[in-house]
């Protein structure tokens, strides 16, 4: 069976993300779900990319036990929509660009928004933390790990 595929999509791929990516990973190996899936991140824009996740975000995120080890890239529009099944975005923005990449129903079919899956929290977006304080940090790792645990049930009872 080929492994289900999820790819997380914010700005810059060095904070909302990459944590996305090391949340679900940590989420999945806790399920023992780990080699069914594959996962990884990306930025709607390359202005990061080659660079390690943001110092302030890899702080927080280490002191849950999630170790951020992705760099950043770019989506890229041709292959990532080829490659992957689930096409996650953290907030409106991110959602517009993203539609604005696709190039079929069945590519627009592969888009949801992360907070869908969210059931503890009630946002409508993972809110860019960049420019904020430590609370922003935070709040985007506790609607991530809310909603890892939505993302994977719903997929395994598809
Ligand atoms: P991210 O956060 O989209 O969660 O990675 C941001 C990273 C960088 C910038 C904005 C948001 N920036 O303006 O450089």
């Amino acid at each position: 069976m080929s492994k289900k595929s999820i790819l997380f999509v914010c700005l810059g791929n060095i904070c909302r993300s990459p944590s996305a990516e090391a949340v679900m990973n940590a989420k999945l190996k806790q399920h023992h779900l780990e080699s069914k899936y594959r996962v990884d991140s990306a930025g709607i824009t390359g202005f990061h990319a080659g660079e390690p996740a943001d110092r302030r975000m890899q702080k927080h995120a280490l002191a849950r036990g999630y170790n951020l080890t992705s760099i950043s890239r770019q989506v890229r529009a041709d292959v990532d929509f080829e490659e992957f099944d689930y096409i996650i975005g953290m907030d409106d923005q991110n959602m517009i660009d993203l539609k604005s990449l696709t190039n079929s129903n069945e590519d627009l079919a592969k888009l949801s928004r992360m907070t869908d899956y969210c059931s503890e929290y009630s946002y409508d977006s993972v809110p860019d933390p960049y420019y904020g304080g430590a609370a922003g940090f935070e709040l985007v790792l506790d609607l991530l790990e809310d909603a890892c645990e939505g993302l994977i049930s719903k997929i395994e009872n598809e």
